[in-house]
């Protein structure tokens, strides 16, 4: 096994279907380590959920980096940003900085927005539906609503926005466990640069012109309380942008998908639209948007019975435990009215995903205005979708339809 990588593992058969082989960890080494790489990589539910919770499992550098390694590795803008982002820092500045969004994200707030997201999937089905006979659903709607709700959120004005609606310019890569290529490291950065100038202009802006949104809120707390610093302050607006819409884009095309690829499951639901809560966390749990996410013994500690010493460097498939056996019945099926069934799709512990409650409602309303507007929506590539080629975000990077 010394040999094995992750590259060697994430090969793009395994990126169209990750499923049978995350089975096949789970069931020969739920905790495999990889050595030379100082990597454990979980795939059982239990010892995923147990990192999550573990409080000396966070966010730290591998210890056999040299200074001069880890610092090359951070004079990529692209990786300085995100290091400077609530999702990599732990307590206490992980703390302060979610403390300043997370009441944007209470459930009273997202559901508040639910009136919006129906209009905005109407309005963007009243936008192509006279010019069928198809298209592409990515581009068409799965892309921009996630988008609209969240520029909605942070307060990007409209007049700004066709750059993020038509394209995204976020790379799934830089989160990936796998190295980047320097090209597309080069592409990530390039991309940060320019969205760093776009959201501190527009701080600026709202400095000057402050409103209700998020980035109002945001800019009075760098000002006025000393609470965040200029750079944690684009950081982790970009990071909301991101993680905003990114996966929700991927979690309907995901849904959509396994819908058409299980026909008498896409007739029940057609037949009762009021299973789509239930059905979204089936989606979330049978093919989830986030596939895992990473942690690093801050200490050495004990996990689930195994020694960790501080430093390594760990692997959480969350889509692996969600489809643990010891967990859910017959975890391979797609079953829209299963019940009570517990997800590790977003994450938890400290990190646990701060817009879940918003994802759940997107996609609950997305979903049913489009069986409810194109009763005779047809995807045209069920087999051989085209899977973006990143590990941890899984999605289609389009989605040929008829309607
Ligand atoms: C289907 C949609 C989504 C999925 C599957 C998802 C999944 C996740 C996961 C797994 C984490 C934890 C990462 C970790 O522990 O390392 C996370 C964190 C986070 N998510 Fe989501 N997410 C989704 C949608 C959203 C949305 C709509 C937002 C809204 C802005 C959002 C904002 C965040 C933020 C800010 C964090 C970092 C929280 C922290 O570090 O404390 N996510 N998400």
């Amino acid at each position: 096994m010394a040999e094995m990588t992750l590259q060697s593992i994430f090969t793009p058969e395994i990126i169209a279907d990750p499923y049978p082989m995350y089975r096949q960890l789970r069931e020969s080494n739920p905790a495999l380590a990889l050595p030379d790489a100082n990597l454990l990589v979980l795939s059982s539910f239990e010892l995923v959920q147990a990192t999550l919770k573990h409080k000396q499992l966070g966010h730290g550098d591998d210890p056999r980096l040299t200074q001069s390694e880890l610092d090359e590795f951070l004079s990529s803008p692209a990786r300085a940003s995100l290091r400077r982002t609530m999702l990599l820092k732990n307590p206490p500045d992980h703390t302060r900085l979610r403390g300043l969004v997370v009441r944007a994200f209470d459930a009273r707030r997202v559901e508040a927005m639910r009136d919006s997201v129906i209009r905005i999937a109407n309005d963007l089905v009243d936008g192509f539906i006279d010019a069928g006979p198809g298209g592409d659903l990515v581009r068409l709607f799965s892309h921009p609503l996630p988008v609209i709700v969240i520029c909605d959120m942070l307060g990007i004005p409209e007049a700004d926005r066709s750059q993020f609606v038509t394209g995204t310019r976020i790379s799934g890569r830089l989160i990936d466990p796998t190295p980047m290529t320097p090209e597309e490291l080069q592409q990530a950065n390039e991309n940060v640069l320019e969205s760093q100038i776009y959201f501190e202009s527009l701080c600026d802006e709202r400095r000057a012109n402050p409103t209700d949104d998020l980035i109002t809120g945001l800019v009075e707390s760098e000002d006025e309380h000393g609470k965040l610093t200029k750079d944690e302050l684009t950081s982790n607006i970009a990071l909301l942008f991101a993680a905003g819409h990114e996966t929700t884009v991927n979690l309907l095309g995901n849904a959509l998908l396994a819908l058409y690829r299980n026909p008498d499951q896409l007739q029940l639901l057609k037949d009762d639209l009021d299973l789509m809560p239930n059905a979204v966390e089936e989606f979330l749990r049978y093919d989830s948007s986030v596939q895992l996410s990473a942690r690093s013994a801050l200490e050495s500690t004990s996990l689930g019975g195994m020694e960790v010493t501080k430093g390594t460097q760990i692997i959480t498939l969350l889509a692996a435990a969600n489809r643990d056996p010891e967990v859910f019945d017959d975890p391979d099926t797609l079953d829209i009215t299963r019940k009570g069934a517990k997800l590790q799709s977003f994450g938890g512990g400290i990190h646990y995903c701060l817009g879940a409650q918003l994802a759940r409602l997107e996609a609950i309303e997305a979903l049913k205005v489009l069986l409810q507007r194109l009763p005779n929506l047809r995807l045209l590539e069920i087999d051989n979708p085209d899977w973006k080629q990143t590990i941890t975000l899984r999605g289609v990077k389009s989605m040929p339809v008829t309607w």
